[in-house]
């Protein structure tokens, strides 16, 4: 179990709530502030006035960071321990935080005699309040979750913290866009939850023939329990829907049953339907909520969580589209069950792709469990999952926008994109022609001496291991570096290219872009 660290504004009830779920979950319960109170001998307002703010929050780090260290704890915070970004994000990557929240009134009547509070002082103590609140919001909203306490029982808002603990999502902190993403094994409910927490005024359930077939009951059933009316876009399946004639058909299912701006669109199914699903959101009524729910193991790892939407165009592979973050993202590897082996192999190389530039750890897991990932119930595939999506989530939360270290993510793309386009997206899976990508593009790299010639040899030998071919035709690879022209991370006679320097770790280099015109 992971500790629960309490955030939130002063008089939310950290302190009141703290107790009681550390009891439900048979952990210590600790108060930063009375430890700092403690060790420093003195009160924290005469503390403030002795040292100031930016010595107390140092003392308030060290504490934080210390329980990060410890065995799982309650942790009741300050209100402003968690204001900086990197003690922020390292609490999220290791414990389950909470935001406490209450308005601005009830605060200032829980808070009683401000004159103990030094934050607070000033003519207008509920002035204050609402703008130390405004300023704070983005940073509130980077957690696990937020709770209200206004009007709650406090048995009752400890009983849910202690729920999100034993959910155990993974967070992708982006201020007020913040999102989990769950990872669960046959659990419909946790799509029913995701749903109810958004409170959508319908649905706009986007899916395709073949997932529908396969999976449809399992929605049905998470839709069951919840009184929303819904409308159903079915698409035919494959790559050569993901064209603007889809996203139309999309559009044109909502705006025919006149969905309003609290309406939800729920992408269930692969790359392709998310891709689409995402991009009718993003667009419709000017941007409407999204929640991804991946049956592939692709969509799983890659597609689903990031943002990226769109369509590919006869120029290339995902040339038009937009950045459009979902709520939340359900991942179920019960949906794998039905998945063709062939499409576990090509979800996997998003994996191996992932482990290549951030975690030589995943690498050796993939290359410990090997062929036993291609079995849908293994423990290993849920725990590989798990840490892709977390590696991938903590590169989207530092360059949501690509601006820089997110194009990592692109190792092997340039190419397999290419692959794709000059077949005409009918002879490789995305995640095949990934596999490709990555063995070109690190020989390419490995013959410029920036690669390790081992690693290449290496990194064939786990994509082998997982059933993944490794050499391309040459032709097809030459037509391929035409494609260059038209990607996405061309800058004029360069192109942004994701170098592995050694396992686990990248750089994104500008390059010539005849790079892959090789004879
Ligand atoms: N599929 C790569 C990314 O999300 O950035």
């Amino acid at each position: 179990m992971r500790s629960l660290f309490l955030a939130g504004f002063m008089g939310t009830g950290k302190s009141t709530i703290g107790p009681r779920a550390a009891a439900r979950l048979g952990i210590p319960f600790v108060d930063t502030d009375e430890i700092i109170a403690h060790e420093a001998g003195v009160s924290i307002p005469e503390l403030w006035q002795r040292e100031g703010e930016a010595k107390f929050r140092d003392r308030e780090a060290a504490v934080v960071r210390r329980y990060l260290d410890e065995a799982p704890h309650v942790v009741a915070l300050g209100g402003g321990s968690l204001l900086l970004r990197n003690l922020r994000h390292a609490v999220l990557d290791r414990a389950t935080v909470i935001t406490l929240t209450a308005d601005a009134p009830e605060i200032l009547r829980r808070v009683g005699d401000v004159s103990t509070r030094p934050n607070l002082a000033g003519a207008d103590p509920l002035e204050r309040i609402r703008e130390l609140l405004a300023a704070r919001e983005g940073s509130y909203a980077e957690c696990h979750a937020q709770l209200a306490t206004d009007g709650f029982d406090a048995d009752d808002v400890a009983s849910a913290a202690c729920a999100v603990v034993q959910r155990d999502p993974i967070v992708l902190p982006l201020g007020n866009r913040t999102y989990t993403v769950d990872v669960v094994n046959d659990a419909p409910e946790a799509l029913t939850d995701a749903i109810a927490r958004t409170a959508p005024s319908s649905l706009v359930i986007v899916t395709d023939t073949t997932v529908r077939r396969a999976r449809g009951h399992v929605l049905d059933r998470a839709l069951s329990h919840l009184a929303i009316s819904r409308i159903d876009v079915t698409l035919p399946p494959g790559e050569d829907q993901k064209s603007i004639t889809t996203a139309q058909t999309i559009w044109d299912a909502a705006l025919g049953a006149r969905v309003d701006r609290e309406t939800l669109v729920v992408a269930f199914g692969g790359g392709v339907t998310s891709d689409l699903a995402g991009f009718a959101a993003s667009t419709l009524l000017r941007g409407v909520r999204l929640i991804t729910v991946p049956t592939t193991l692709l969509a799983m790892v890659d597609a689903s969580v990031g943002g990226k939407t769109g369509f590919d165009h006869p120029a290339g592979k995902n040339l038009v589209g937009t950045i459009h973050q979902p709520r939340a993202v359900v991942i179920d590897v019960a949906h794998l069950s039905t998945l063709p082996v062939r499409e576990m192999r090509a979800g996997l190389a998003e994996v191996v792709k992932i482990a290549l530039v951030t975690s030589e750890a995943l690498f050796q897991k993939l290359e410990v469990a090997g062929a036993s990932l291609l079995d849908p119930k293994s423990p290993a595939l849920l725990e590989v999952i798990r840490d892709a999506v977390t590696l991938k989530a903590r590169i989207v939360r530092d360059d949501e926008l690509e601006g820089g270290k997110r194009a990592l993510l692109n190792l092997g793309h340039t190419v397999a994109h290419g692959l794709e386009a000059h077949t005409a997206y009918r002879k490789y899976l995305h995640g095949e022609a990934v596999a490709l990508g990555l063995c070109a593009e690190l020989e390419i790299m490995a013959e410029r001496g920036f690669t390790p010639r081992e690693l290449v040899d290496r990194t064939r030998r786990l994509l082998m291991a997982l059933g993944l071919a490794t050499h391309a035709p040459r032709d097809e690879l030459r037509a391929a570096a035409r494609f260059v022209m038209t990607d996405k991370k061309r800058r004029g006679a360069t192109l942004a290219f994701p170098v592995v320097m050694a396992l686990g770790s990248a750089e994104v280099r500008q390059v010539p872009l005849d790079l892959l015109d090789r004879p």
